[in-house]
């Protein structure tokens, strides 16, 4: 197809020396090269344009990882990373702003899954938040705009990413007595974010989920300790998370071992 051609010629040869690092990125992590919205009888105008109405928005947009989306039309002055995602501008531009002449995705994550298809099959794995059924949207996890894409749209107080998620999860992220350092590096250290074949989202199913950051040792001959506590037959009962072991596994009130 001639378009999709064209913007495939503009990322290989219009790039400037510093982005060569994201056409690698681009092209390991299999982005495919998408064909350019259309809105009939209108063409890029370019970010700057934008900036004359919507100069919040402008402002904070080189930031964002998508500002790159610029090389995808690199002939549109000040780049047209803005009409990557709401199609062409100048009919917007020239009617004073009128919305139908405009794309505005909103909520639909098919408008992210035309460049990203590998974020679409983690939501289509067993385990998955219920972005495509429509109970979710990306928007409540990433700003399209912002300098920090992990921060919800707007949402200033979200700039960690665990208050993302504890804007859903207030149990989990709740201050604890005995906290569990894990959970400060952040809830993607055991859970997927976005779908997972495990149950719960987590990232590995077993014990081993765990044991990257407890050791076991092996004090004596075939028992395993794990900490200062022989597990040896503990850790035949099912997973660290089992009942009646660490089942309070984002922190506890009443136990420093993380049981209720
Ligand atoms: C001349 C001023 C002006 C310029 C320039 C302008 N816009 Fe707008 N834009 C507006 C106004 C006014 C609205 C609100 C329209 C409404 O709510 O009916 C709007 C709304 C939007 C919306 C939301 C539409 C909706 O359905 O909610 C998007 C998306 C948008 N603009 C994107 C852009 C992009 C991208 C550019 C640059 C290519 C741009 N605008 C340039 C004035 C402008
Ligand atoms: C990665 C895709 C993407 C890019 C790039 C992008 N937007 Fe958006 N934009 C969206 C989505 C998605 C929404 C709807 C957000 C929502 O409803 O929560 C939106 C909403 C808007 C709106 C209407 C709502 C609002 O926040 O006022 C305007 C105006 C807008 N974008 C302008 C721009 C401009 C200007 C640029 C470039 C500087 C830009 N967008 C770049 C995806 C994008
Ligand atoms: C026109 C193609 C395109 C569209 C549409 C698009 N993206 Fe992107 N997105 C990219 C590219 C290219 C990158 C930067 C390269 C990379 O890191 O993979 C990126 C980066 C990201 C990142 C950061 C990845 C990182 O490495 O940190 C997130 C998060 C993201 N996009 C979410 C979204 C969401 C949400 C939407 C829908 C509102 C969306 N994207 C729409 C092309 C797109
Ligand atoms: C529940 C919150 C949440 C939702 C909903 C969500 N994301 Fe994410 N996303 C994250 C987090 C957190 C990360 C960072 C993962 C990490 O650091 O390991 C991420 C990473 C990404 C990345 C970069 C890494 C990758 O997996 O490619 C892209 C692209 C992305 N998200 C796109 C999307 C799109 C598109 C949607 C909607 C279809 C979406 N996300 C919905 C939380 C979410
Ligand atoms: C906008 C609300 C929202 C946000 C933000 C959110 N979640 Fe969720 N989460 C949900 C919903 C809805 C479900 C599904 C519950 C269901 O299906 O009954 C869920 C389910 C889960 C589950 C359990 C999965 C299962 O099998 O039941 C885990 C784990 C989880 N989320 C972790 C996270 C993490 C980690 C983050 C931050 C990256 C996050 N959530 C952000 C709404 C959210
Ligand atoms: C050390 C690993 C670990 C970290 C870090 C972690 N979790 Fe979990 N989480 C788990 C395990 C294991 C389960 C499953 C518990 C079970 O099977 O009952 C779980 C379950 C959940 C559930 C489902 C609870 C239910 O009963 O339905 C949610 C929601 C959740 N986690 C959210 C989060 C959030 C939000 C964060 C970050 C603040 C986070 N988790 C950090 C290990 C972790
Ligand atoms: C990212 C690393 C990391 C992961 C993954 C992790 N932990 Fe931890 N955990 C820690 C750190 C750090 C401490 C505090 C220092 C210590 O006691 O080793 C801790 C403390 C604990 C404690 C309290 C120990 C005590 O005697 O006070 C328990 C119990 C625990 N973790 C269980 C688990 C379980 C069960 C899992 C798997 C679901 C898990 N941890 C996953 C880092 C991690």
């Amino acid at each position: 197809m001639k378009l999709k051609r064209t913007a495939a010629a503009a990322l290989a040869f219009a790039l400037p020396a510093g982005a060569t690092f994201i056409f690698i990125s681009c092209s390991t992590t299999s982005h495919p090269i998408v064909a350019p919205l259309e809105i009939p009888g209108a063409h890029d105008v370019g970010n700057q344009v934008c900036a004359q109405c919507h100069a919040d928005i402008v402002r904070e947009f080189p930031a964002s990882p998508h500002a790159h989306l610029a090389l995808a039309n690199a002939g549109a002055p000040g780049g047209s990373g803005c009409e990557s995602c709401h199609g062409p501008g100048s009919k917007h531009v020239e009617s004073g702003g009128a919305a139908r002449f405009i794309i505005n995705p909103r909520r639909d994550p098919d408008a992210c899954f035309r460049c990203h298809l590998q974020v679409r099959a983690a939501f289509e794995l067993p385990d998955h938040h219920p972005v495509i059924e429509g109970r979710m949207s990306c928007m409540q996890c990433h700003d399209p705009h912002g300098g920090d894409i992990y921060k919800t749209s707007g949402g200033l107080a979200m700039a960690r990413r665990n208050e993302t998620c504890a804007q859903c999860h207030r149990e989990q992220t709740r201050p604890f007595v005995f906290e569990h350092p894990a959970v400060r590096e952040g809830c993607t250290t055991c859970h997927d974010p976005h779908g997972s074949v495990n149950r719960m989202l987590l990232t590995q199913a077993d014990d081993n989920l765990c044991l990257r950051c407890h050791a076991q040792t092996q004090a004596a001959p075939g028992r395993i300790y794990i900490g200062n506590v022989d597990h040896t037959a503990l850790l035949q009962i099912g997973t660290c998370w089992s009942a009646g072991c660490h089942t309070a596994i984002h922190g506890s009130d009443v136990d420093p071992r993380l049981r209720y």
